[in-house]
């Protein structure tokens, strides 16, 4: 109790640590280096020597899934299941941890649980998801460290589509939970903030993330979103702003799930099969609701949207809004959801919440019992969203085949279902667990064949390297193709890197920012052939990894060369994969809008995105996606930089006149006050650096040199590779750092 007036405390505390207004309100638009700090090991308890995936391989599966299947069919009663069945909401849980997914950066999904952090746990759509992820919790706590939220919410979805009869496709775990929120990823213009509007109409209706009106030719989502409003996973049950219009919602759908990787097939039978199960919940009116989890009153314990009407629970539950079931029997795998909706003509009308949904026409229709109230029943529901898939001339055939194909329909349900829950763990070999499906291969899964060779040795790596160097190839032309085969990683699903030698096929060949690398792959694979008609005792050497090794001895060379003699890190066993295991078209979202590290910025990007999104942003967003530090970004760069890694061999940040020798100049001249830096464009994207004595132009920079010098942050790191003791430690950092790229995508 604060009472008198103690001159070190009193009456006037005005803040604390992380009040408001802090860096992030006086400056939002700098760039936020710190962020690639964010999800370190001192956030993680568990430490850094924990092997969740080990752990989890000690869970005896069925006997934790008997315990989850159990759970499912109680109830307790501060949130009583509907129909006795808590399958349904599990399934919702585990949909929405997994629908946040989008390709264009990898990032969403239920990889990570983020759904348990802001601001995913208090999206709009999430309602009520913190009640499913609560009830879990004696479960989770249980089995403590060696399960996951991640794989617990997973791996229910699962257990509860097996109990209502959908046979599941498989399941991997070894997702690793996240300890703290993020607060970088980018989902959407929109300023969302519950506590301003009165209604979710309200809120969507500010949003920005459109081009065009639905409808018009050119109707567009800006990237990398893959929701159709800020807070929703994909779109407004009620049509878009809440129109009702069963067209509109189809057009907003199919972007949506596009987003999400999903064909036309996959999101019909995503839906379709989804709303098979459980009900909507519409009771009471929106402003009745109280907030989200995150800014809920500290006594909720976590838990939000408290709602006052009745018990505020079971027959009285509200979350989105709509109301009532799709099917007579929701807690059943069967086909009456398509039934219904392609078998019954509907009509529009309200929820007891006001929301917008669809009802039979006739009075004959089937009905769907109370999820609690003995002996009641109701009218059939579809949503604005569900009733799309009936009119789109595309999902409707599909709905057909669906309707008249159950095994069909069930088996295409299943497969999107695996896909759509682990689609963001990267490569197969990354799932751990008896219920790993490991046949037949997916194609989303990225396949690279298996190994059916042996491994060259440390005296055939030698020997290549000796053989790639005397090849006539480059420093700049090898560690330029070997970056560039490794660059296309990103973390956030495990996808790209230079494993299965990618870089050599449709459609990552054809990139403007690969060009370079096509006649250094054809000399690469003349030695490839040579080596491997040589080889004796069953040995071959891929091609990735002959890309990764032109790169290592490049490294090695240009180090020795500035003085520094050591030797890169090589690990060999990437294997090469062909066209047919290729999705291009997903492969395609990997391309990048700008790649600083190759000072690659593409000509979409001037036209279209300058004035949002500065370049920067955007390198900072992939070292990121790489998982780099702040001084692992900068020196990767200014090594990049010493080596002559342009993507179009131009000079821009190429800060010497010994290009290919892995010097410190970049970093000198960076630092250095010999040099005034002039913009060249009306974009701000070109600079010279002009001599301040003289006038005369030294040097060619873009921003994504100039930021290493302008940037407080990575200034001082840049300085601290500039200072006389800083040309050792550079080339050390930079080869750490380079082999940590190079091996990203190992698993
Ligand atoms: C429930 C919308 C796709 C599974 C709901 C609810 C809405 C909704 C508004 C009611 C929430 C509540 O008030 O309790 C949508 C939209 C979709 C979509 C707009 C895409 C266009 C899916 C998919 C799945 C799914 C792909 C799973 C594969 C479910 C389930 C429920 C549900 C199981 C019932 C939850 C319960 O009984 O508590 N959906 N959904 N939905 N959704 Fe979806």
């Amino acid at each position: 109790v604060l009472e008198g007036k103690c001159p070190f405390g009193g009456d006037r505390i005005g803040g604390a640590f992380t009040t408001p207004p802090t860096l992030a309100e006086w400056y939002p638009n700098r760039l936020r280096v710190e962020q690639l700090h964010r999800h370190g090991p001192r956030a993680n308890p568990l430490g850094e020597d924990f092997d969740y995936r080990a752990a989890f391989a000690k869970i005896d599966l069925d006997t934790l899934k008997a315990e989850i299947k159990r759970f499912l069919t109680s109830s307790v009663a501060w949130w009583p299941s509907d129909y006795g069945n808590y399958g349904p909401q599990m399934i919702r849980m585990s949909w929405h941890s997994a629908g946040s997914y989008r390709i264009a950066d990898g990032r969403g999904g239920a990889g990570e649980a983020m759904q348990r952090f802001a601001p995913i746990n208090s999206w709009w759509d999430n309602g009520n998801v913190d009640k499913s992820r609560r009830l879990l919790w004696p479960i989770k706590q249980k089995y403590g460290a060696a399960l996951s939220w991640a794989d617990l919410i997973v791996l229910t979805g699962n257990c509860s589509l097996e109990i209502m009869g959908l046979p599941t496709y498989g399941f991997g775990g070894g997702r690793e939970d996240a300890w703290e929120a993020d607060d970088a990823t980018y989902w959407g213009p929109e300023v969302f903030d519950m506590t301003q509007v009165d209604s979710f109409d309200e809120m969507v209706n500010r949003d920005k993330r459109w081009r065009g009106q639905n409808g018009d030719a050119d109707y567009d989502l800006e990237q990398p979103l893959a929701a159709s409003h800020q807070s929703l996973i994909y779109v407004n049950p009620e049509g878009p702003y809440a129109s009702g219009d069963p067209m509109a919602s189809a057009r907003d759908i199919r972007i949506t799930f596009t987003r999400m990787a999903m064909n036309d097939e996959e999101t019909v039978a995503l839906i379709a099969g989804g709303h098979a199960f459980g009900k909507s919940h519409g009771m009471v009116k929106a402003d009745r609701i109280g907030a989200p989890p995150e800014i809920a009153a500290i006594e909720e314990m976590g838990l939000g949207w408290h709602n006052p009407e009745g018990t505020g629970n079971a027959e009285f539950t509200m979350t989105n809004g709509i109301e009532g079931s799709w099917t007579q029997n929701p807690t059943q795998w069967d086909n009456s959801y398509l039934e219904n909706l392609l078998g019954l003509e509907w009509e529009q009308t309200r929820s007891p919440a006001g929301a917008l949904q669809w009802t039979p026409v006739s009075g004959d229709a089937p009905r769907t019992p109370d999820a609690h109230i003995e002996g009641k029943s109701h009218a059939l529901m579809m949503m604005t969203s569900d009733i799309a898939l009936k009119v789109d001339p595309v999902y409707r055939p599909i709905c057909e085949r669906f309707l008249t194909d159950f095994d069909y329909f069930t088996e295409q349900f299943s497969k999107a279902w695996y896909k759509l829950t682990h689609r963001d763990m990267g490569p197969r070999e990354r799932y751990v667990g008896p219920e790993v499906t490991i046949e037949p291969d997916l194609l989303w899964q990225d396949p690279i064949p298996e190994r059916d060779y042996e491994l060259v040795d440390a005296a055939d790596i030698g020997a290549l390297k000796q053989w790639i160097l005397d090849s006539g190839l480059s420093v700049s032309d090898l560690a330029f193709t070997a970056f560039s085969a490794a660059v296309t990683y990103r973390d956030s699903d495990k996808r790209g890197g230079a494993n299965g030698a990618r870089l050599a096929l449709a459609p990552q060949k054809d990139w403007a920012v690969n060009r370079r690398t096509v006649p250094v792959i054809a000399r690469l694979r003349e030695i490839m052939g040579a080596f491997n008609d040589g080889a004796t005792g069953g040995k071959r050497v891929s091609l990735a990894d002959l890309i990764v090794l032109g790169g290592t001895a490049a490294v090695e060379k240009a180090a020795a060369d500035a003085g520094v003699a050591l030797e890169v890190p090589f690990t060999a066993g990437r294997r090469d994969t062909t066209d047919e295991l290729t999705d291009a078209d997903s492969f395609e979202w990997l391309k990048p809008v700008v790649d600083g590290f190759r000072n690659y910025v593409d000509d979409h990007f001037t036209e279209v995105t300058a004035g949002r999104v500065a370049p920067e942003e955007l390198f900072l967003d992939k070292a990121a996606l790489l998982k780099l530090s702040a001084p692992e970004w900068v020196v990767l760069t200014g090594g990049l930089r010493a080596l002559g890694a342009n993507w179009d061999e131009s000079e821009a940040g190429l800060f010497t006149d010994r290009v290919g020798v892995l010097s410190n100049d970049f970093f000198r001249v960076l630092t250095s006050m010999d040099y005034v830096w002039t913009k060249q464009d009306e974009a701000g994207l070109r600079f010279t650096l002009d001599d301040r004595d003289s006038g005369e132009t030294r040097y060619t920079a873009t921003r994504n040199d100039l930021v290493f010098g302008a940037n407080s942050q990575l200034r001082n790191i840049a300085e601290f590779y500039a200072a006389e003791d800083g040309h050792p430690r550079m080339v050390r950092d930079f080869v750490k750092v380079w082999n940590k790229v190079m091996t990203a995508d190992l698993f």
